[in-house]
């Protein structure tokens, strides 16, 4: 760590921070670098990505502008299966996402389930969160977040245009990319060691305060099926509850959700 403002995260799991001008991916770099063996809180950050990925295969548009930020963690084993080790970690991501822009912009986005940060129902950001593990111990998991912060709305690619949201856009004010990103390693080490302590509940909790996706009429689609229903909650695995007509409940812990 090196500068006057990261000062700040002297007292915080943050180990180093790898500024990048460019990359193809912040998750696929820093994935490089754990292998290799880079302790839990190593960060990488990059300006632009040049194959940023989203969930399910999809393109992360990432010009010059917004924040591209991965985070290295070398957890203890909390959790025993690989998809609410996956789910505890998205939910901090995003909801560290939404705490920061709230305390320093004042702007009330919510959590659309499973990963993605929404301003009136438009991306404003999205986590990518991957793990590996060796049998059953995680080896280190990786938060990747990207936050739509100085684009404006008409620089973004037509298939999004009208989904999509930025800070600039809704503040009317070009926002430093710094100040989001050292905001945001605080609050991640805050949920992180409140993961670490308390276990998954004040996570599925503090999820629960912030999400826009409860109560809402769904359609989910995952590898092998589609259906509607009503997202009703989430259970003690971080699953979504999805009441269908037939009065069936599915939990579901990956999949596409669209609002009907
Ligand atoms: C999604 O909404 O589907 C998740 C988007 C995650 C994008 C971030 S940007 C930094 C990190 N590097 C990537 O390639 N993806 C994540």
């Amino acid at each position: 760590m090196s500068g006057i403002k990261t000062e700040i995260l002297k007292d915080t799991f943050i180990n180093e921070i790898i500024h990048l001008k460019e990359i193809d991916s912040t998750n696929d770099y820093l994935h490089a670098l754990a292998l290799k063996g880079y302790p839990n809180g190593t960060v990488v950050i990059s300006d632009i990505q040049t194959r940023g990925r989203g969930r399910h295969q999809n393109i992360w548009y990432s010009p010059e502008g917004n924040l591209y930020m991965s985070i290295l963690l070398r957890p203890q084993k909390i959790l025993h299966n690989t998809s609410s080790m996956l789910t505890a970690f998205t939910f901090l991501g995003a909801i560290s996402c939404v705490k920061v822009i709230d305390e320093l912009y004042s702007l009330k986005a919510t959590l659309k389930w499973p990963n993605d940060i929404v301003y009136q129902d438009k991306k404003l950001g999205g986590v990518l969160t991957e793990t590996r593990f060796t049998g059953s111990d995680v080896l280190f998991v990786i938060i990747g977040i990207g936050i739509n912060i100085n684009s404006k709305l008409e620089t973004f690619p037509a298939e999004i245009t009208d989904k999509a949201t930025s800070l600039i856009h809704l503040l009317a004010k070009e926002i430093n990319i710094e100040d989001v990103m050292i905001s945001l390693l605080l609050k991640l080490d805050y949920y992180y060691k409140m993961l670490m302590s308390e276990g998954l509940n004040p996570i599925l909790k503090a999820w629960i305060l912030n999400n826009s996706t409860l109560g809402r009429k769904v359609r989910i689609e995952t590898a092998d099926n589609s259906y509607e229903g009503i997202a009703e909650g989430l259970d003690d695995l971080g699953r979504l509850l999805v009441k269908k007509s037939d009065g069936t409940v599915s939990a579901l812990s990956n999949g596409h959700l669209f609002y009907l």
